[in-house]
Formats: structure tokens, C-alpha cells, sequence
């Protein structure tokens, strides 16, 4: 499949929903064209994550983190949401829009945070100490955020932690790794919940410093996923959005990124001129999330033509679930002293 390219992101609408402009038909490939075509037919909106396939990025109307896609998924006024990214994503989509279709390329895209928080497991934590106030990071299932308190992403989870009542014992689930560069950025205390990223976890300090041999003058971005000995060597911990908008603003002619491997198209589409190093991982350069690749071009097509997979989840969990997002949406809009 050939890479198509997309004109930058544009602010317009009646929503003022941020879109992209797909290049010309002549320019898109075939597949890309029908994807386009059956997207007007539906009334749909197509939101990607970050982590997508290139060919997925340029088809869609807006590509983002999870922080910027719930946004979008609770503003769009399309009919029909197809979510390329994994399966919670869609999921908090749906719970966004319970009267729409939401609609993924696979069903299998899951995500190993997700695996590790088990809702009756973490229902039995919660009865064990009942002033704990359970701060949920995005990469969950349903069911678990609708026991928590509150949702975050990586983009939002400092902001949200310092937003916290200060009279309760937090409980932050389900990645270590975040929870922990979050308690070193607020100073607040927390419980932290075994989980990782299977992806994030194999970048390791010396693959790092390894790379930086080739790069001494580089820059080095992380996701707040990686473990402590890779953050420490990082000049910036971030969300994926907020890598874009580092890259966009840094001087720096070349700058090294630990992440999966999909951000580095979105980062040279958007800085142009400028050089990315995906850091490589020690054993392979098998940077890449397993989930998110599940979603080709042609899962993308065949969702639409069959509106299916799609999300179905009960009125409860929707319910129970949709206060800690909304919370988390709000909290995240407001301005506020210190926020990351
Ligand atoms: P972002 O919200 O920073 O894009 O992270 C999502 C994710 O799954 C990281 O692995
Ligand atoms: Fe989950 Fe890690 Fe994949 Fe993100 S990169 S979806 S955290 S497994």
C-alpha cells in the first residue's frame, strides 16, 4: 500500500470540529477513496489515534491522543463513529454517544494496561480501603471506569491528580509507570497499581544513551508509559499531542523519540524539515504496539461496509462509566494554576 499524504489540519465547522483535507481524489489511492466515499454516505467522523498506520493517519479527520480524541468523540455530531486506535478508545467513545453507531476496524485491539486491571479486582482493592479515591488512567475497559472516581490520559493526569480531593488516599490505576512520574511531578502520595505498557517497558536507559552517542545534540521525548531510567534521561515526559507540539515549537534539527513507532509519521508530516529518531529498542526495533497494528486500511473499509465490529456496552456500565469521564473532560477545560 502506498503512503498517501493529507493537506494539515484545519479548525472549521459549524462544531468547530478540527479536521483534516484529504488531498485530491486523483492523488488517493483507491481504497483510500471508497474509505472517503463511505464516509459521506454514513455521516461518519473518523478519529485515529497517533499509533495508526500512516495510511490510516491520512484518511482520517482527526488524529490525536486519547485526550484529543475524547474530545472530538464528545463533540462530533456525525451519526456514525469509526474509531481506529484500540478498543477502550472506541469504548469511551461509545459511552460518550450512546445513541451512535461506534464502529472499529478490529475487535482485538486491545491494550496490556487494560488487561492488567480486572474490574472484580479492583472492586475487592476498593472495599478494602474504602477512603480510596480512585484516579483511572484512560487505557482501561468500561467496567473499570465505572468504579473509578475519575479518568485521566497522560495528557491530563498531573492536572487531574492536583484537581484530587486532598482529604483522600488516592489510588492510581492501572500504569505504574505513569502514576509514578505523576507522584514525582505533584508530590502527592499514591497507591499505585501493578500495570505497564508491554511497548512503552522495552525502551530501556541504555538503548537510550546508545542512541545518544549517534545524537549527542538531539532532544530526547518520552512517553510518560517508559519506565524511570529512561524518563530521567528525557528533556521532556509527555502525552503523544503534546510531543507534536514540542517538535512544532524546538529549534532542535533532529530530535529522539521514545514511543511507539507510529507518532514519527505524524511528526514529519507536521515539522516538516526536521529529523526523527525513533529510539531503538535493545533486542529489535520492534517498537510497535501489537493492538494498535491490528487496523489496516482494509479492516477500515470492511467496519464501514458492514458497520461492524462494533461497540455494544449496557445502559448501567454506560451510565456508571460516563460521570468519571465527564468529570475528567471538565477538569481538563478549566484552567488551572500549575497544571500539566
Ligand atoms: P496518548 O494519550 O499519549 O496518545 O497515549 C495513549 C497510549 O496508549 C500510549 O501508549
Ligand atoms: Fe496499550 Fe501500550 Fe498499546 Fe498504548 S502502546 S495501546 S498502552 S499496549
Amino acid at each position: 500500500m502506498g503512503m498517501i499524504e493529507t493537506a494539515p489540519a484545519q479548525t472549521g465547522g459549524p462544531s468547530d470540529f478540527v479536521t483534516r483535507v484529504p488531498l485530491p481524489p486523483p492523488r488517493l489511492d483507491a481504497l483510500s477513496r471508497d474509505i472517503l466515499a463511505l464516509k459521506r454516505k454514513l455521516n461518519a467522523v473518523l478519529l485515529a489515534h497517533n499509533y495508526q498506520v500512516p495510511e490510516i493517519q491520512d484518511v482520517a479527520d482527526y488524529v490525536g491522543d486519547s485526550l484529543g480524541l475524547s474530545q472530538q468523540a464528545a463533540k462530533t455530531k456525525a451519526e456514525v463513529i469509526v474509531f481506529c486506535g484500540v478498543h477502550f478508545m472506541a469504548e469511551t467513545a461509545k459511552i460518550l454517544n450512546p445513541g451512535k453507531l461506534v464502529i472499529l476496524p478490529d475487535r482485538d485491539a486491545g491494550c496490556s494496561l487494560e488487561e492488567s486491571c480486572p474490574a472484580p479486582k479492583l472492586q475487592a482493592m476498593q472495599e478494602a480501603n474504602p477512603n480510596f479515591y480512585t484516579v483511572t488512567y484512560i487505557n482501561c475497559s468500561a467496567e473499570v471506569k465505572a468504579l473509578s472516581d475519575v479518568i485521566c490520559t497522560s495528557g491530563n493526569a498531573v492536572k487531574i491528580v492536583r484537581a484530587s480531593p486532598p482529604d483522600r488516599d488516592l489510588l492510581f490505576v492501572p500504569d505504574e509507570n505513569l502514576g509514578a512520574w505523576v507522584m514525582e511531578q505533584t508530590g502527592r502520595k499514591m497507591t499505585l497499581w501493578h500495570g505497564s505498557c508491554y511497548a512503552h517497558v522495552e525502551f530501556t536507559h541504555a538503548g537510550v544513551m546508545r542512541i545518544r552517542r549517534e545524537f549527542p545534540d538531539a532532544p530526547l521525548l518520552a512517553h510518560p508509559e517508559c519506565t524511570r531510567g529512561v524518563r530521567l534521561l528525557a528533556d521532556e515526559v509527555c502525552s503523544t499531542e503534546k510531543m507534536v507540539d514540542y517538535c512544532k515549537k524546538s529549534p532542535a534539527p533532529a530530535i529522539l523519540i521514545a514511543t511507539e513507532a507510529g507518532m514519527i509519521h505524524r511528526l514529519r508530516k507536521e515539522c516538516p524539515g526536521k529529523q526523527f529518531i525513533p529510539v531503538p529498542i535493545e533486542h529489535c526495533r520492534c517498537n510497535e504496539c501489537k493492538y494498535m497494528k491490528l487496523n489496516t486500511l482494509e479492516k477500515l473499509y470492511d467496519c464501514m461496509a458492514r458497520l461492524s465490529p462494533r461497540v455494544e456496552l449496557s445502559r448501567e456500565i454506560i451510565e456508571r462509566a460516563r460521570r468519571p469521564i465527564e468529570r475528567m473532560l471538565e477538569i481538563s477545560s478549566q484552567p488551572l494554576a500549575n497544571a500539566g
